[in-house]
């Protein structure tokens, strides 16, 4: 068996945050959430299945990857070959034009370009949905890129192997600009899957976040589709500040924040009760702030970002495009 194929696939930021794992083993998260996919971090992926390869081969931005993120693509193309049939290795490169690692999300991209572009490379032609639901089982915030614009992913119910997300909105639905705000250089120093696994095993908090989740998710899905900035605000700062207090409460602490990310915290709380902007903060499993804001008030949000101390650099990213997919014809793949 040969094939190549291609796919794009934007980052995106949850304003309904997901953490935990109601099912380790099927990556069904515990929580729903809703996110708006990012133009332009984007990450291009490539799939080649090479007769005559060994093993699977995974380079990450001209670098060869890690052992535990090749196991994880493994894993993803283990599932594709089953279904094709075939038991061909491939060769796998995947290119972020956005820091690594660094609480954007990467995986998110990667993971969803990656679903799409070696269900095409193996012939296959599934659905967005079951595309949706494999990226899921790879990284479940990975299932919200396949879609542009407003997404959301369900909390998993057990056993439930095909749970993907859906869109809500496209990204025409509402004008917003999230500002990222970097904070740090480098990897963040704990995964979000290690982070979130701590915080359901030792979190003081963590019933009460997947209860409280739910409304959150449910009112937060409600003012993004009445495009209501004011009742927006504090329900997507509440679902980050939720989540990143329960990470903090586990054994041992889980604590992403640095100094520049509390600045800018401030920063954006100044910029909204004392400037009167539409802006409100939200964080990964990262140092970064991002700043959501309408379109009107980006440039004195970025404005207000970088003269913060502690912030290095800001970047302007808007809803951008769901999964994009070319299949590579063999006479371009042999040159
Ligand atoms: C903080 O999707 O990376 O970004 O399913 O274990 O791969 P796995 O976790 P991952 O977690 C993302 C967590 C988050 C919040 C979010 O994107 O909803």
């Amino acid at each position: 068996m040969s094939g190549a194929a291609k796919a794009t696939a934007c980052a995106n930021i949850a304003l309904a945050k997901y953490w935990g794992k109601a099912d380790d083993g099927l990556n069904l998260p515990a929580v729903p959430s809703v996110s708006i996919t990012l133009d332009p971090l984007v990450t291009e992926t490539t799939v080649t299945f090479e007769e005559g390869l060994t093993e699977d081969a995974f380079a990450l931005d001209g670098e060869p990857a890690r052992a535990g993120e090749l196991k994880r693509v493994s894993a993803l193309l283990d599932e594709v070959r089953r279904e094709a049939g075939f038991e061909t290795r491939a060769r796998v490169t995947s290119d972020n034009r956005f820091p690594t690692a660094a609480g954007l999300a990467s995986s998110a991209s990667g993971f969803a370009a990656l679903a799409g572009a070696a269900s095409a490379a193996a012939g296959l032609a599934p659905s967005l949905e079951e595309l949706s639901a494999r990226a899921r089982r790879a990284s479940a915030s990975a299932a919200r890129s396949i879609y542009g614009g407003f997404v959301e992913l369900p909390a998993g119910r057990e056993g439930r192997d095909d749970l993907a997300a859906r869109q809500l909105a496209g990204p025409e639905h509402w004008d917003l600009r999230v500002v990222v705000a970097v904070t740090a250089e480098g990897r963040k120093p704990v995964g979000s899957r290690s982070a979130m696994g701590e915080s359901r095993h030792s979190s003081m908090f963590y019933d009460a976040w997947v209860e409280g989740s739910r409304r959150l998710c449910t009112e937060i899905e409600e003012a993004l589709m009445d495009r209501d900035f004011p009742r927006l605000a504090p329900l997507v700062e509440q679902s980050f500040f939720a989540m990143h207090g329960v990470a903090m409460a586990s054994i041992p602490p889980v604590l992403y924040w640095q100094g520049g990310s509390v600045a800018a915290l401030h920063a954006v709380r100044r910029l909204r009760e004392d400037d009167g902007l539409s802006v409100c903060a939200t964080m990964d499993a990262g140092p970064h702030v991002k700043a959501i804001c309408t379109a009107a008030d980006a440039d004195a949000v970025a404005k207000g970002l970088e003269a913060t101390d502690g912030v290095l650099r800001t970047l302007v990213t808007k809803p951008g495009p769901g999964i994009s997919i070319e299949t590579i014809p063999a006479e371009t793949e042999a040159s």
